[in-house]
This record gives C-alpha cells, structure tokens and sequence, in this order.
C-alpha cells in the first residue's frame, strides 16, 4: 500500500476512517468537488461524473524501448518451468459491478417492468463476449446502516430513501421491496446476470435478528434462484467504529460473533433454499488487528465454511477523502496508476488469503474496488491510463486467483463510473456517460472469452529482458493447456511513435497468422475518444450502452512461428493466436444481445429535457434533490407505474404479510 506507507500513524488512523466513504447527501460539495478546483481545468463546477478536467500525461522515460522477443511457454507445464504460475479456471465475466444500493433504481430501472436500456446493453455486450452475464452486486454503505426490506412501497417503487443527513458518515435510511428483487431478477432474464445482495447488519438488526433480515435472505433467495451467488453480511466492518457505526471499542471479534448470530436467525428460520448462502467479511482498509487473516485467525473460515459461498475483501488503492484538510492532487500520484508496479503492489497483499480460500473449496471474491475512495480523481479516475491499470488489475487479480472483482458505481458525484445515467429521472435513449473503465470489462471479457476455462499467467518482461518492463506488462491465457491469447500493454504517453513496442511472440511454425484487437486512445489523459477494436462508447451525455463504429481486427502475418505485434503507446494489444480463440470471444452475429428502445418493458420512455440542456457537460444541476447517495438522482420517478403482475399471485403476497407481520410485530 504505498500511498499509505507516505502517511504518519496519526494520519493513517484518519485516511483509514475516511476510506470508502460513498454515502453522501444530495448536492453536497466534498472534498471529491474541492479538489477539482486544485485540479488542471479548475473551472468546473458540475457533477464529478461529467467533470471535464484533464491531466498531463506523464513523460516517456528517458530512454526507448522498442522491440521485446517473448518465448511463449508451449503448454502448462512449461508455464511452470518457466517458473511462472497459471491461475484457476476464469469466465469472460471476471470483471463485474458493485452497484451502491442507494442508486440501485436511478441505474438499473424503476419497477421490474421499467429497465433501464442502457444499463442493459453495458451488460449485453459482455454477455455477447463472455457467453455468461455479468456479475452484480447491488449493496456497499447504504445496505447497512439501516436498509429495510418492506412488503411494497407507494407507487410500486423499488427503493425509497428517507433520511437526508448533514452527516456525511451517517448512510440514508432505505427502505427497499420485493420489486428490487423482481428487477434484478427480470435483468437476470435479459442479459444473464448473477447477483450479490448486501443484508443490513446494523446493530439493532443484529441485536434482534430474527425479523426483517431472513425475510430479505428469503425472498432474494426465492426470486433470483441460482443467480444470486450470496448474501453478504457486513460491509467494510473494519472502519464501523470510524464510521460510528459501533461504538468504539469493538472490534474483529464482535464481527466474528455479529457474523453467527445474524447467519444462525437466518438459517434458523430454515426459509433458504440454499444453505451454502453468505458472503463475508468484506474487510478493506488494512486495520491493523481487523486484517482478512485477523478474521480467519479467530476461527470465522472454518466455522462458517460449510454456509459461506464465497470470501470477500474490497479495497481502492488511494482516496480522495479530505484528511486533516489535505487533498491529495490527482496530478501528483497519475503515473502511480501508469505501470505495473501497481497492479502487482494492489495484488501481493491477497496471495496467501487467496490459498487459504482456495483450500477450502471456496471462491474469493474483490466484492468492491475502483481507483479511489471518496468518489475518485478529476481527470484520473475517468482516463484512458486508468482504463489501462484497471485492465491490469483486473489480469493481476484472476492470476492470482481471485474469482471474480467488482468495480463500484456510485452516483453522479463521484469521478470513477464504468457508466453514468443523466441527471434525470427519464434515462433511456443516448444519455448516459460512459466511464474508461468499462472498457476494461470489455478486454477481460474478450481475454477470457467464453469456454470458462481460461487460465491467466503474468509473463511480464524482467528488466534485464527490458529496460522499460514496468510499462510494458504481458499476460498469457492458456485453455485446455494451449496457450489461446495474449495480452500486450504499453502504457507509456508518446504520440511521436518513439516509444511504439514491436512484440515478437513465438508462436510455432503451424501458424501463419494471428488477429489482434486493441484498446486504443492518442493520450493516457484522454477521457473519451477511446476505442476497443475501433469501436467506441462515445462522450459524456451520448452513449445507449452500444458500441458503435465498425469493429476492426487486425490480421499478422508470421514468419517460421514468429508474429510481430505492434503496440502503439499507449495501448493494448489483444492477440488471439487461433482463429477458435478469436470466434469465443467474439459477440456472435445473430445471437448478440442488444436493445434499440429506450426502455425495455411495459412502461414508456420519458425524456428529461434538463439531462439535454447539461449534455455539454457544463451548467448542470447540482444535486438533483432527494438522493441521499452522494450525487444520486432522485428516485421519485415520472415513469407510469405497474401493478404487480399477476405471475406473482396475490396468493404469495398475502403469505409474505402475513410472514411479515408475524416476524415484525
Ligand atoms: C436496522 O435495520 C433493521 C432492519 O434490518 C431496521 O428495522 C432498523 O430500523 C435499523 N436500525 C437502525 C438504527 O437504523
Ligand atoms: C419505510 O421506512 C420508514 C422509516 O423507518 C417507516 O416509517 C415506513 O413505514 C417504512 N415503510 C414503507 C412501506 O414506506
Ligand atoms: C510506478 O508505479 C508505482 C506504484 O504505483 C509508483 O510508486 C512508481 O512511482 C511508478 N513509477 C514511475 C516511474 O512512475
Ligand atoms: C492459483 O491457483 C493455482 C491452482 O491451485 C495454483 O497452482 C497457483 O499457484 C495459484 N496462484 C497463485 C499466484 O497463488
Ligand atoms: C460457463 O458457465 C456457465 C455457468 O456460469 C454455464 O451456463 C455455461 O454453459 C458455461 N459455458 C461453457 C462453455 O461451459
Ligand atoms: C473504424 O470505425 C470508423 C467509424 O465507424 C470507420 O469509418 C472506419 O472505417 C473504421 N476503421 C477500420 C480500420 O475498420
Ligand atoms: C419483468 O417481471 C415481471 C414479473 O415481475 C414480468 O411480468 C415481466 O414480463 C418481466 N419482463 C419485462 C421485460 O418486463
């Protein structure tokens, strides 16, 4: 944790508490807003989302590097007798989405039958390349502190959020129903997602745990079946004192004991189809004595084991958080994230806990991460180079066996969303803000493509090899012992060509050619002129979710086994080495999923002609009041609204208040 390491204890103690701080009121302005005035544009006023600063790309390093031989290992064991490790099987879906559910509904829709045509393609277009849908987990903060699970709300909503704090640390009061789950579950029915769903654990909750949270478990179990892969319990639990969410003096053994209590009410009620059903701890903020081995060292793996499906952590490399009134300038630490220094330094820490998980047949789950808490950088958070690290984070995290990692998204306040919906309660049509990183998601998933059987090995150049390695990281995929593709990063900024790599990969005589894809931009600063395989997302306040241009892969040609990739600084190569490799991770013309309407279901696109007059990204609304979220829209919807459907009988509805009523009262 370098970025840390440069504090003092004292510090440390507070950047620590202000870690991960994503709840905020409606329209406030925090340190994320205050520091874009100390940022390069420093004229901006708007939602973080749509800022338009831009940073200075760091320079190229003083000398050029432009050619490197890779001798690719043949097959498995090679890998190893290289000394290099290869990882456990990994999906085209490995880089996922951490949804605050404070903003569940601005994101995904307001009713089960009013969702959100964006949102869904951002989601098609991985389920087109990965052959699996992408992974969600709707939770974070506001699950909390004090989110309630309730049988209907007016109007049909999905969520409500009813407190509005001047305490930024203190998370909104949600109240969410039954149709939250019908949503998650009608988008499972489009796209194929898979679901994590955070369970309040709040005290009183876990004081009297026998009403509303089994009633959750319950029923998100009963509606999304075996796409909901586990209920997480606790959030963070490391910073709750910091948070003042226990009182001080409470510690990793109270989490321990919280953690059995709420999980034995839970499955005493022996409503859970799936006993194998929780998700934890989800520490993050390496609190000395709260550590994930602190966890497991107090007997909490294998007590829970036979209940848990998986093992979180989260984690942001840095924050932007106000910390005894220092901000930390985006400028200063840009080139931190511009090398593989980074991916590994974010990475290490997890090797062994990723063993002991592995040991126990479990999976191991980033259930939370972006570049920075407190809602990002200006210019940093939203850059082509973050695009780059995230690709290599995301690489760095599944070789060293993580199951899958989840980016979060946050409101229209913070700087580092895969994807934005406009500042409107409408949000269908062409939009939404697509955010660098989703372009991560795009190469991972085309990496992996879609066999679920792709094993990853960082194969990166020594400096010996390489004088500039740390810019220039290479991973290999291996399935079915073959190696399939390779990916080849130059994250150096020069536009001159001077310091444009020309990778040899050794390949065997068989093959004549190999076809390449690449994520592409003139500048690591550049926030939006970004393409994958030529095709693109587009500007702030223009993107349905769709990538549009026409898609080019490139064809090598190789002499006696030896191909010669390109890679443009900066960029990504993808390089398919079979023409097998290349069709399963292509979107399949004719089966692809993708939607032309605004709104998928029975309700009607409504067009908030306020989210069209701040499409330049300047002048717009600060804080659309009534989230609670930091920067989230407003919930209260125009949309016309539906009745439950009568699939969900009224039949069940009368036994879910009756349980309800039972348990509550
Ligand atoms: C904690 O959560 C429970 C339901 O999970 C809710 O009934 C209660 O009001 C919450 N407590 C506080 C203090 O917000
Ligand atoms: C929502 O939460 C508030 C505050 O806890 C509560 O008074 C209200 O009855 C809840 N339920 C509904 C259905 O709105
Ligand atoms: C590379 O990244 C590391 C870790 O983020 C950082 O400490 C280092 O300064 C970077 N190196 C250069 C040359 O920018
Ligand atoms: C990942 O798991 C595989 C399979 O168990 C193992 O061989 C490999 O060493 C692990 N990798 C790391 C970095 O721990
Ligand atoms: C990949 O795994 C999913 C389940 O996550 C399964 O539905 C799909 O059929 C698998 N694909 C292959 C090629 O085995
Ligand atoms: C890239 O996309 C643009 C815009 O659709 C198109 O005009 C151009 O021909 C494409 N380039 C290649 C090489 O496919
Ligand atoms: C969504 O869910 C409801 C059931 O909750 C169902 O009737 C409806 O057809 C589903 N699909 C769409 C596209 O709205």
């Amino acid at each position: 944790m370098s970025p840390i390491s440069l504090f003092t204890t004292l510090s440390l103690l507070s950047l620590i508490t202000a870690q991960s701080l994503t709840v905020y009121k409606a329209g406030e302005t925090t340190a994320t807003a205050s520091a874009t005035t100390s940022a390069a544009s420093g004229t901006y006023t708007g939602l973080a989302a749509y800022d338009p600063t831009v940073l200075t790309p760091p320079s190229p390093p003083s000398q050029a590097v432009t050619s490197y031989t890779l001798n690719l290992p043949s097959n498995g064991q090679a890998v190893l007798d290289g000394g290099y490790s290869l990882s456990i099987p990994q999906k085209g879906n490995f880089l996922g989405f951490s949804v605050e559910l404070s903003i569940a509904n601005s994101l995904m829709g307001s009713s089960s039958t009013n969702m959100k045509v964006p949102f869904l393609n951002y989601m098609a277009n991985i389920q087109n390349r990965a052959g699996v849908g992408p992974i969600i987990r709707v939770g974070g903060n506001s699950q909390e502190g004090s989110s309630v699970f309730v049988n209907g709300l007016q109007d049909g909503a999905v969520l409500d959020k009813i407190k509005v704090s001047e305490n930024p640390t203190e998370t909104p009061l949600i109240n969410y129903s039954l149709e939250l789950f019908y949503l998650m579950a009608n988008v499972t029915s489009l796209v194929g997602a898979d679901w994590y769903f955070g369970l309040s654990f709040n005290q009183s909750a876990v004081d009297d745990p026998t009403g509303n949270v089994p009633l959750a478990a319950k029923w998100a179990q009963d509606i999304l079946g075996d796409h909901l892969l586990a209920l997480s319990v606790g959030n963070e639990p490391d910073l709750y004192v910091d948070h003042n969410k226990r009182s001080s003096g409470w510690g990793m053994s109270n989490y321990v004991s919280e953690f059995d209590t709420m999980t034995q009410a839970i499955l005493a009620n022996n409503n859970l189809r799936d006993t194998t059903a929780f998700i934890g701890p989800s520490t993050c903020c390496q609190v000395v004595g709260f550590e994930l081995d602190d966890v497991f060292n107090a007997g909490w793996l294998s007590t829970n084991v036979d209940n848990l499906a998986a093992v979180s952590v989260q984690h942001y490399p840095t924050n932007n958080c106000k910390i005894n009134g220092n901000i930390i300038n985006p400028q200063d630490i840009f080139s931190d994230f511009l090398n593989h220094t980074s991916a590994q330094a974010q990475v290490s820490p997890y090797l062994t806990n990723s063993q002991t998980v592995q040991g126990v047949q479990r999976e191991f789950i980033m259930l939370e991460t972006n570049t920075a808490s407190c809602g990002g950088f200006p210019g940093l958070s939203d850059s082509f180079g973050v695009a780059l690290w995230m690709t290599d984070y995301a690489l760095q995290m599944a070789w060293g066996n993580f199951t899958s990692a989840l980016m979060h998204v946050g409101g229209q306040n913070v700087y580092y969303n895969p994807f934005t919906p406009p500042p409107s309660t409408g949000g269908g049509g062409k939009q939404w803000t697509t955010g660098s990183i989703y372009y991560s998601t795009l190469v991972i998933a085309e990496a992996f493509g879609r066999s679920n059987n792709s094993k990853v090995v960082d194969i990166s150049p020594t400096t010996e090899q390489d004088a500039n390695n740390i810019y220039h990281p290479i991973y290999a995929i291996y399935e079915n012992d073959q190696p399939s593709r390779v990916v080849l990063f130059n994250y150096i900024d020069d536009q001159s060509g001077a310091n444009d790599l020309q990778t040899t990969i050794n390949v065997g005589t068989s093959v004549t050619s190999v076809s390449v894809r690449y994520l592409r931009a003139k500048s690591v600063s550049e926030q939006y002129d970004i393409t994958w395989a030529n095709q693109t997302l587009g500007t702030s306040f223009s993107s349905d979710g769709r990538l549009y241009g026409e898609q080019q892969t490139v064809s090598i040609n190789c002499e006696n086994g030896n191909c010669v990739i390109p890679v443009p600084a900066p960029s990504i190569a993808l390089v398919f080495l079979t023409s097998d490799s290349l069709s399963n991770s292509s979107p399949q013309e004719g089966s692809k999923t993708e939607y032309e309407t605004s709104i998928v279901g029975t309700g009607s696109a409504t067009v908030d002609k306020q989210s069209l007059e701040t499409s330049n990204g300047q002048n717009a609304k600060s804080g659309l009041n009534g989230g609670t979220s930091k920067g989230s829209a407003s919930s209260s919807s125009a949309l016309p609204q539906f009745a439950f459907p009568t699939k969900h009988s009224l039949g069940i509805f009368i036994t879910f208040s009756t349980i309800l009523l039972a348990t509550l009262i």
